[in-house]
């Protein structure tokens, strides 16, 4: 395997693959309950590749999915650029401190049949064994405001 860049070192704390699970809400929709399964992995390269992939706590049926690049800009400084099967296409900007990455969008796009989203806030933290992975958005018309949040342990 790859040495780990030396800018990924702040973001060594997310390494590996984690499952747990999640619940969402929103204005505009049911309450819900997922199963989801992250995996963060380095190529030696100065980013850090994510790929999440969530279904239905109940029917097991495939949910949200995403994938992207957390880039280490120094500082503590973090770029993540992320794209999900829903047409949507996130860039954020934010900081790593400690065990906690926190990310605001610069911009939200969507493709024309896509739902509206226009701002997102997005955080990983790690408490103890736990990964913590919340998100925020600003869709349908509304506030920013919470969407999901979950708690996944590490696999490997
Ligand atoms: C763990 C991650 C996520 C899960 C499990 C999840 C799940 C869901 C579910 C079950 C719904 C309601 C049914 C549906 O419209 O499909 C929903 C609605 C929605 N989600 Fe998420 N979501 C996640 C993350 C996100 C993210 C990151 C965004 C945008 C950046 C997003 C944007 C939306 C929008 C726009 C709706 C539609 C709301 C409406 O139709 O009123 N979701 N999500």
């Amino acid at each position: 395997m790859a040495e780990l860049h030396p800018a990924c070192v702040p973001l060594a704390f997310l390494l590996g693959t984690w499952q747990g699970t999640g619940t969402g809400v929103y204005p505009t929709i049911e309450d819900f309950s997922y199963a989801e399964e992250v995996s963060f992995t380095h190529a030696g390269k100065p980013f850090v590749a994510y790929v999440q992939k969530t279904k239905d706590a109940g029917s097991g049926l495939p949910l949200h999915a995403e994938a992207g690049f957390l880039r280490p800009q120094g500082d503590g400084r973090v770029e993540l650029v992320l794209v999900q099967p829903s047409g949507i296409a996130e860039l954020l900007e934010g900081k790593v401190e400690a065990r906690d990455v926190h990310l605001v969008s610069t911009a939200v796009l969507g493709t024309a049949s896509a739902k509206p989203v226009t701002a997102t806030e997005r955080r990983f933290w790690v408490e103890g064994e736990v990964l913590h992975s919340s998100v925020a958005m600003a869709a349908m018309g509304l506030e920013l405001q919470h969407h999901v949040v979950s708690e996944m342990y590490r696999l490997s």
